[in-house]
């Protein structure tokens, strides 16, 4: 018994003691931050997840502790007992720093090599070198930190869905393909060579099944795979805040929601995010901001020019138009000043996103320099300038194409102004909105057929019912997002429940009767036995602590996260598979590629 400690038993945290303390023997237990010697005296700073504190060793103390104490390097593994006494230098900077621990004993519990990463709040690794050595960089303070966040929201979360009559139930991960519509993670079977498992990208055909089965209100914090280009707030496996509740309509379960997130904000970071969230419909984002998922931290909105420009000759314009298209603007404020390098540099910006030009007008001092001047009456671009708003030392950039590729491009471009003229004032600010009313369905150019937006078992808003099969790019939907400050944080949909408008949904999809009971069959299935309405959402759980820990870097919340590649530094996955194992799967690899 007690053979790895030596019969020690740790008092308290490194990061706890206080003056309240003084006079008191504790034992503590953590890892060496640093070891210094001083006058004849030997100082250790210790470490664990709650801070650091403060050790003196001597000769006078205790002689032999202060020998083995000397011999002990960074990030060693160790005990020490002592008395807790007033500092003579205090550190008001640290927590702890009113006192020390004068030790008479130390044990050291393991040694450790000087490690490849630096201990210590701040980075001075690359992020490959942190990777690799997860279990090292997760000491950081500066880490763990955010690790005893995350364990917080969850916490606050499961509280607060425990208290609103949500049952925490999980669903399979070994399952089949779900319909968000990125490519799936697939897992081989081996009781049936050939066939293979999909991990869940969502939960989503389970907890409607869940409602079918009358569990009512379901959550779970869910892991979700997907197989999709990664971004700085994307991870191939990631975690969600899921729910679903029966018997609602929309307005109850952003409701809910609101609730949800603000409490989670509130008990965190005391944070008190103003009920109702405003809300925005799709239309509105897209015309505004050329988002889904706009940020409202700043104005600078896009402007419909269409009308002030539509009988001028000039064929970029005039063929926009024609085409159904239309030509809209942003108006920077002192922009004028921009040199032409620069607004060439803004035309290529807008290229990368189809646009296939940028017309500007300068407002300078000494008059108006644009290259589209000589389209322009002068009515024309008084009318031009009114409508923007415009005065003297402004800029106006205008962008004349089909729809999707005018408000992508400026949209875009409005980002990449307010980042390089820093339009976003207040950092600290957390601006949520609501966008709701997206459309059912959009046309994907590359598989020539409507897909759905959402998922295939999103509701259409009553009103549009009539245009599934006349109109199907008109037809609203009962989805609904929740953005802050320009990211998707969670996104749900009141559902179908009614087995015929299910069928004509995936039939405007494109998909046979065929095609969609082998897809789904399970849950067609389920509809004829008395579905209830229901519908739900799931928060991105990962970027809600970014927002909360306030790093841009979804890696920093994951413990251990994949690279942009979808590759596992520390544990080298994926790997390849034994002969064995390949053979009882059924498996012959064609290509081996070089990792
Ligand atoms: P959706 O696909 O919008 O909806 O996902 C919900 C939220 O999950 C987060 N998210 C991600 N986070 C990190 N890495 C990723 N690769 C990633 N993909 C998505 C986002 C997003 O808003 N079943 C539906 C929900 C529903 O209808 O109830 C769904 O999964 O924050
Ligand atoms: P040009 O008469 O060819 O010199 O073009 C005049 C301006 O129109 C240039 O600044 C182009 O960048 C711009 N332009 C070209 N195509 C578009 C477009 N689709 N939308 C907006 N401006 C455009």
């Amino acid at each position: 018994m007690g053979e790895a400690l030596g019969g020690l038993k740790r008092s308290m945290y490194c990061g706890e003691p206080r003056e309240s303390d003084i006079g008191k023997k504790i034992t503590l237990m953590g890892w060496v931050q640093r070891n210094r010697k001083l006058g004849g005296l030997d100082f250790i700073d210790l470490r664990d997840r709650e801070g650091i504190m403060q050790l003196v060793f001597g000769e006078e103390i205790n002689k032999d502790a202060f020998e083995k104490a000397n011999t002990v390097k960074p990030e060693y593994c160790i005990a020490v007992t002592g008395e807790v006494v007033k500092r003579e230098a205090t550190n008001d900077k640290m927590p702890t720093g009113m006192v020390e621990l004068k030790c008479d004993m130390i044990k050291i519990l393991s040694e450790s090599q000087t490690p490849p990463i630096y201990i210590k709040e701040g980075l001075d690794a690359s992020e490959q070198v942190r990777l690799k050595n997860r279990y090292l960089d997760l000491r950081r303070p500066d880490m763990q930190k955010i690790f005893i966040l995350r364990n917080k929201v969850t916490k606050v979360a499961r509280d607060f869905l425990d208290n609103n009559g949500f049952l925490d139930i999980e669903t399979p991960i070994l399952t089949k393909s779900t319909p968000e519509g990125a490519r799936d993670y697939l897992v081989p079977s081996r009781n049936y060579p050939g066939m293979f498992y999909a991990l869940p990208q969502s939960p989503q055909i389970f907890k409607q099944l869940l409602m079918i089965s009358g569990f009512d209100k379901y959550y779970q914090i869910a892991k979700c795979f997907r197989d999709e280009d990664l971004r700085a707030n994307r991870q191939p496996e990631f975690t969600q805040i899921d729910l679903e509740m029966s018997f609602v309509e929309e307005e109850d379960v952003i409701e809910v929601n609101e609730r949800l997130i603000s409490t989670i904000f509130r008990e965190v970071l005391g944070h008190e995010v103003k009920l109702p969230i405003a809300r925005m419909t799709f239309k509105d984002a897209m015309e505004k901001y050329g988002s889904d998922k706009p940020d409202i931290r700043f104005g600078m909105e896009i402007t419909d020019l269409s009308e002030e420009v539509k009988d001028i000759d000039f064929v970029v314009f005039k063929g926009a138009l024609e085409n159904g298209g239309s030509v809209r603007a942003l108006c920077l404020k002192g922009g004028a000043s921009m040199g032409r390098k620069d607004i060439d540099r803004l035309g290529e910006f807008v290229k990368t996103y189809k646009a296939k030009g940028l017309a500007y007008i300068q407002l300078k001092e000494e008059g108006i320099k644009s290259p589209i001047a000589k389209f322009l009456s002068e009515d024309d671009m008084t009318s031009i300038i009114s409508k923007m708003s415009a005065e003297t030392g402004d800029l106006i950039l205008i962008v004349a194409d089909k729809n999707s590729v005018v408000f992508q491009s400026l949209g875009a471009l409005r980002m990449d102004l307010a980042k390089k003229f820093e339009l976003i004032k207040d950092k600290s600010e957390f601006n949520f909105c609501w966008i709701t009313e997206f459309p059912l369905f959009e046309y994907s150019e590359e598989e020539e057929r409507y897909t759905a937006c959402h998922h295939p078992f999103t509701a259409p808003m009553d009103e549009d019912l009539d245009m599934i099969e006349t109109d199907p790019g008109k037809v609203r939907s009962k989805a609904y997002d929740l953005v802050l400050n320009g990211e998707e944080l969670g996104g749900g949909s009141i559902r179908i429940h009614d087995m015929e408008l299910q069928q004509r949904m995936f039939k405007a999809l494109g998909f046979t009767e065929e095609e969609a009971w082998a897809r789904f069959g399970f849950l067609l299935e389920a509809f004829k036995f008395g579905p209830p309405p229901h519908g739900g959402l799931a928060f991105g759980l990962d970027r809600i602590i970014m927002f909360i820990a306030g790093t841009d870097n979804i890696r920093d919340v994951i413990a251990f996260p994949k690279n942009q590649n979808a590759y596992c530094y520390l544990s080298e996955a994926p790997n390849i598979a034994d002969e064995k194992q390949l053979e009882e799967l059924g498996i012959n690899i064609k290509v081996k590629e070089d990792k």
